[in-house]
């Protein structure tokens, strides 16, 4: 039953190495799970991660397609529509996949250049319940010759003034006017439900206010996969190659929706290490018995080692004092 000298220490040894308590990665390296773990800024827009990416500060590889921003000008800019139409990123809900935008051509007119209808792309975006459409008419002919509160006058290019008008649904059609065919074009610009019922006809702050906050809309980018791949320890991504979704994690390794079999690991807190080094004493003090029949079995080192500090006792202190000791250690 007794255990040499040796073997105490050396289950001693391999129970404490580093390995077994620390969880050391083995090669540290800059992979694309660090690279996308870091939130970026755009523009105004701070901690920005999956989905949007601006191919600069974030690559490609950590966002998805759709959703890449452009942060040159000082107001973010991205494209959610089906043509190629500007819109300004305004804010950013990530736990509820949902951000709002406005139409950069209405940013500080009533009367772009080009008119076209906001076009949004379904297959990745979807109106919020909150919008409210802000419907515009131009090139219109003057329904009578007094000038409607909703009215509003553009010069084009050749400088040549056309009428237009604007409809909200909580403006009151016996004191504006709907005008229908007597219109040249028709536009739709959504805008947040609350913006819009607070629009006063006659202060066109007010109006601008409401483009300018913009609409909601919800993302779909492969958002349950996303949040399977977070709740494992792992950080979003799409693979360029395969275009597919990908999950990258802290193993260094990249998985199709969810960090395979690794478990997050806690560094050792000062404690656990004091812990350590204090059952390491203890157990040394057993191994060192010059007496072979009070050193611990190998089951018993086990146990002490993985049990708790406060379950071992201080060894017989005869030991010291005992003549052999020494020259026992040094045949080691
Ligand atoms: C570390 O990254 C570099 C470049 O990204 C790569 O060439 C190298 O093989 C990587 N090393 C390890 C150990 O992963
Ligand atoms: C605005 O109007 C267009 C055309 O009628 C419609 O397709 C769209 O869903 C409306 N938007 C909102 C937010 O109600
Ligand atoms: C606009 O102005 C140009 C000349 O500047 C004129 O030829 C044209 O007919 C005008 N268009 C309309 C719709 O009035
Ligand atoms: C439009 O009017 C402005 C000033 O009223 C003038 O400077 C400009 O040359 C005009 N443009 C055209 C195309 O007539
Ligand atoms: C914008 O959409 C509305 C509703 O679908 C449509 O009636 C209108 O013609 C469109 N306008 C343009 C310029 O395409
Ligand atoms: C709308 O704006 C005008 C001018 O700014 C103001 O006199 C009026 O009281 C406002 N109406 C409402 C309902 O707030
Ligand atoms: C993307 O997919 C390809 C093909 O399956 C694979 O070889 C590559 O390693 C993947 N990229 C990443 C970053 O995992």
């Amino acid at each position: 039953m007794a255990t040499s000298l040796f073997s105490c220490l050396y289950v001693m040894l391999i129970i404490l190495t580093p390995s077994n308590y620390f969880h050391l990665s083995s090669a540290a390296n800059t992979t694309e799970y660090e690279i996308c773990r870091k939130p970026f800024q755009c523009g105004f827009i701070k901690d920005l991660s999956y989905p949007f990416y601006d191919g600069q500060n974030r690559p490609a590889y950590c966002g998805y397609p759709g959703f890449q921003l452009d942060c040159s000008k000082p107001k973010p800019q991205i494209s959610v529509g089906t043509s190629s139409e500007k819109y300004y990123l305004r804010a950013v809900s990530p736990s509820t996949y949902a951000f709002s935008v406005s139409r950069a051509d209405y940013w500080d007119t009533l009367c772009p250049s080009i008119l076209s209808n906001t076009s949004i792309d379904f297959s990745l975006f979807n109106y919020e319940d909150v919008d409210l459409n802000i419907t515009l008419y131009y090139r219109c002919s003057p329904t009578s010759s007094k000038s409607a509160m909703n009215q509003f006058s553009c010069t084009d290019m050749d400088n040549n003034t056309s009428i237009g008008y604007l409809m909200t649904k909580n403006l009151d059609p016996r004191l504006n006017i709907i005008p229908q065919k007597t219109c040249k074009a028709k536009i739709f610009v959504p805008a947040f439900q609350s913006a819009v019922l607070g629009i006063n006809i006659t202060d066109g702050a007010s109006l601008m206010a409401a483009l300018h906050n913009g609409f909601g809309l919800r993302w779909a980018a492969e958002n349950e996969l996303c949040s399977i791949c977070r709740g494992s320890g792992g950080e979003c991504g799409y693979n360029i190659s395969t275009s597919k979704f990908i999950c990258y994690c802290p193993d260094y390794q990249s998985y199709g929706s969810k960090c395979n079999g690794y478990n997050q690991k806690k560094m050792p807190t000062i404690a656990k290490i004091i812990e350590i080094q204090r059952k390491m004493i203890m157990v040394s003090l057993w191994c060192i018995q010059t007496n072979p029949f009070n050193r611990p079995t190998i089951s018993r080192v086990v146990e002490m080692l993985e049990g708790k500090l406060e379950s071992l006792s201080c060894p017989p202190i005869q030991l010291l004092q005992y003549p052999g000791w020494s020259s026992q250690t040094l045949q080691l």
